[in-house]
């Protein structure tokens, strides 16, 4: 492996490492001995995780990148190339769910999940690919969801989102591949993570205002998906653990639906989970 200027290890750029799958990711890389380049929109909350890693004899390095602004991206890809040399693997991680009916989703709301969940990974990687190509080497793997492959009542502008980062990377995968680069997705079923709080003080004015016929069906949508999340959700943990496997696997799989319960929910859609044989088909025709 070529040197970085930190030395011969492989360096990883995360986004959205505040909180959730993103801070343990950042953790599990750190302690595997990737160079770690940890990514937040407000640096001001680095303090938790630069602790953490530190308490556990680990170095981080935090990187200000907001994934909604064009600008920041690649000022940021930037300066990670400048620092540390080159990034052997990009994680998009950082995303935000909203729940709003599609009557009642202002486009304001709409315009802020696409940016942050659709437009951000794709300017992540348009801006982090090049320097993988020239080396022929590198991985791509993002966070996405169940709902990337399934529709969610109130989910509609979070899922399209979502949706869209699927047929993105379904689409970039043969072409990366060929380029020596490999992309991969990640398709949690419900986390345990600052997630929920965080949908709920975004659409908290929409919660409260929602209007009939919507009002009592949010209510009962709400009510179930605790259930769900306290009898099935997995940690933060449990998911950088899996983003860390991708990463290291000798040739990783295009998708990984990471829990039973999560296949569950996407097998009406799915029938081969790793998602290689729609890759590989298509591969074929580039042959
Ligand atoms: N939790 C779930 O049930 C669940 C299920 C399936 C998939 N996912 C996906 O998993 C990924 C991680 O979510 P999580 O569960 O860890 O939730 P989380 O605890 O809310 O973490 C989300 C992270 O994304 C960051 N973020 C939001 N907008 C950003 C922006 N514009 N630029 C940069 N960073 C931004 C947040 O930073 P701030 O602190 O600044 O807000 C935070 O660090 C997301 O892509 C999410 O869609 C979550």
């Amino acid at each position: 492996m070529a040197k970085t200027k930190t030395g011969d290890q492989p360096v990883v750029l995360i986004t959205g490492t505040s909180s959730g799958v993103g801070f343990h990711t950042a953790l599990r890389f750190a302690a595997a001995g990737y160079v770690t380049v940890a990514s937040m929109r407000d640096t001001s909350k680095k303090k938790p995780l630069l602790e953490k890693a530190k308490a556990a004899g680990h170095k981080i390095f935090v990187e200000r990148l907001d994934v909604a602004s064009k600008k920041s991206v690649k000022a940021a890809v930037k300066r990670v190339l400048k620092r540390y040399g080159r990034i052997d693997v990009l994680i998009n991680n950082a995303g935000a769910g909203f729940l709003g009916s599609v009557e009642q989703t202002t486009d304001d709301d709409l315009h802020r999940t696409m940016d942050i969940n659709f437009f951000g990974v794709w300017h992540m990687t348009r801006a982090v690919f090049p320097q993988m190509r020239e080396r022929g080497s590198g991985r791509i793997i993002s966070v996405t969801s169940v709902g990337g492959l399934i529709g969610q009542p109130f989910n509609e502008a979070y899922c399209a989102a979502k949706f869209a980062v699927e047929g993105m990377m379904e689409g970039f995968a043969p072409l990366a591949r060929r380029m020596g680069v490999s992309v991969s997705l990640i398709e949690p079923g419900p986390i345990n993570t600052e997630f929920v709080a965080n949908v709920r003080a975004t659409s908290a004015e929409g919660l409260a205002s929602f209007e009939a016929p919507y009002d009592g069906l949010i209510a009962k949508y709400m009510g179930a998906s605790e259930g769900v999340f306290a009898q099935f959700g997995q940690t933060g943990d449990d998911i950088a653990g899996i983003i860390l496997d991708t990463a290291r696997a000798e040739k990783p799989d295009f998708r990984y639906v990471t829990s039973d319960f999560a296949k569950q929910i996407v097998k009406p859609k799915v029938v081969d989970y790793s998602g290689n044989n729609v890759v590989d088909a298509f591969a074929a025709r580039l042959e």
